[in-house]
């Protein structure tokens, strides 16, 4: 009987450990098959599409991994900013041989930086206007023997098109239509975006651009190149009430704008400050002049965004890193309602991200360069030259 019992609790114990052991057996099966299943997800995942920007319109060398064109896995910018410190400005000719010191190198490190080679890569992406025509070219050739060496499709990107791009850059939600006001260094356009890659100019200057305007007074008021960015910061200093320049209208278009009068106006109070013996405040004259190129720019903005019937309102190009511009057009923008974008700062001057970013949507809507590709130093926005065929 005792054997009996004790055969009993033997049995029971090993029926219990088989079925411990085959209840292990099917968790790890559920376990193999769950991988197997996510692993036939990921497969499944469209693959990212990595484009490699490149940009050397002026005075930055830039190149940049983007994924899908809105996430920057690498973005390597070498600014000539020492060089052409030393002469007050940007000379071409340096910018051009400076590029071609560096473009191999900025390019190399964009890939290693993103973990990528070339063979990674979907397409090649670079600026081809505007710009400094010689700049330019070295951008464009290192691009198409890259393309050619490489089998890779080549897509010639407009540079303002580009910084319009930025805001894509981390902001999945931002979708055309929608009102930018583009001000940088060479120009200033208030654009309604109608789609990817589809641009219609609404507002643009007459004369000197935005930028162009920070960098002229900048230098009459000694502060040196480059000029936006220490006027921006000596505002923070000054009372921007404290002179009363002119707030300038073009005209019957309520979207241009006119920076050389603004300019001018400072110059003559520098002038006759200077004439009459009156020690002038730098940054009261920063503030002012900062404040009445704001007011201009937002107002204009907001009118486009409100005629247009846009709800969402973006900035881009050099001068959109000015803090007190980005502030005035944030709370325009929320005041009435809109949603406001802006890139960081890093994306707001030139860079290659952004080209990148314009490059992807102009690739997977058909856009190819082929090895005839040139410089175009007056390229105009939502413009096509320079034999880009479009594939459907
Ligand atoms: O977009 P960008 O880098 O180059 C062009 O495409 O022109 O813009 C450069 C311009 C320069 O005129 C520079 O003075 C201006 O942008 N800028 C600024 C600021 N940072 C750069 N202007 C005002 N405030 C800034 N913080
Ligand atoms: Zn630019």
């Amino acid at each position: 009987m005792d054997r009996l019992k004790i055969n009993k609790e033997v049995t029971k114990g090993i029926f219990e450990k088989v079925r411990e052991e085959a209840e292990k057996m099917k968790a790890e099966a559920e376990q193999g098959r769950e991988a197997e299943k996510s692993s036939e997800e990921k497969s499944e995942e469209k693959p990212e599409t990595l484009i490699l920007g490149i940009e050397s319109s002026c005075d930055e060398t830039a190149a940049a991994v983007v994924a899908d064109g809105r996430h920057v896995l690498s973005n390597v910018i070498y600014s000539q900013v020492p060089v052409h410190t030393l002469y007050g400005g940007v000379v071409p000719e340096i910018a051009s041989r400076a590029h071609v010191e560096k473009i191999n190198q900025v390019i190399r490190k964009a890939l290693s930086d993103a973990g990528k080679t070339i063979d990674d890569v979907d397409a090649i992406a670079v600026t081809y206007g505007p710009g400094l025509v010689g700049p330019l070219l070295v951008g464009v050739n290192a691009a198409k023997s890259l393309a050619y060496a490489k089998k890779k499709p080549l897509v010639a990107v407009n540079h303002i098109e580009g910084h319009i791009s930025a805001n894509y850059i981390d902001n999945e939600e931002l979708k055309p239509p929608f009102i930018c006001l583009v001000a940088s260094g060479g120009h200033s356009h208030i654009v309604r975006v109608d789609d990817y890659g589809s641009y219609t100019i609404i507002g643009r200057t007459h004369d000197d651009a935005a930028g162009e305007a920070f960098d002229k007074v900048a230098r009459a008021i000694g502060l040196g190149y480059p000029g936006g960015p220490k006027v921006d910061a000596l505002a923070k200093e000054g009372n921007p009430r404290a002179i009363d320049f002119p707030r300038a209208a073009v005209g019957d278009s309520p979207y241009d704008f006119s920076f050389s009068g603004l300019k001018s106006a400072v110059l003559n109070y520098l002038n006759s400050c200077e004439m009459k013996g009156i020690e002038v405040n730098k940054a009261d004259v920063a503030a002012s002049f900062q404040q009445a190129v704001i007011d201009v720019l937002t107002e204009h903005t907001m009118r486009a965004a409100r005629e247009y019937r846009c709800d969402r309102v973006a900035l881009a190009g050099g001068v959109a890193a000015n803090s007190g511009l980005r502030n005035s057009v944030k709370k325009a923008a929320e005041e009435a309602g809109m949603n406001f974008y802006m890139p960081e700062l890093i994306y707001c001057t030139d860079n290659a991200a952004m080209i990148g970013a314009a490059g992807y949507y102009d690739f997977i809507a058909g856009k190819r360069a082929d090895m005839s590709l040139n410089a175009i130093p007056n390229l105009r926005v939502g413009e096509n030259k320079g034999n880009i065929i479009v594939t459907p």
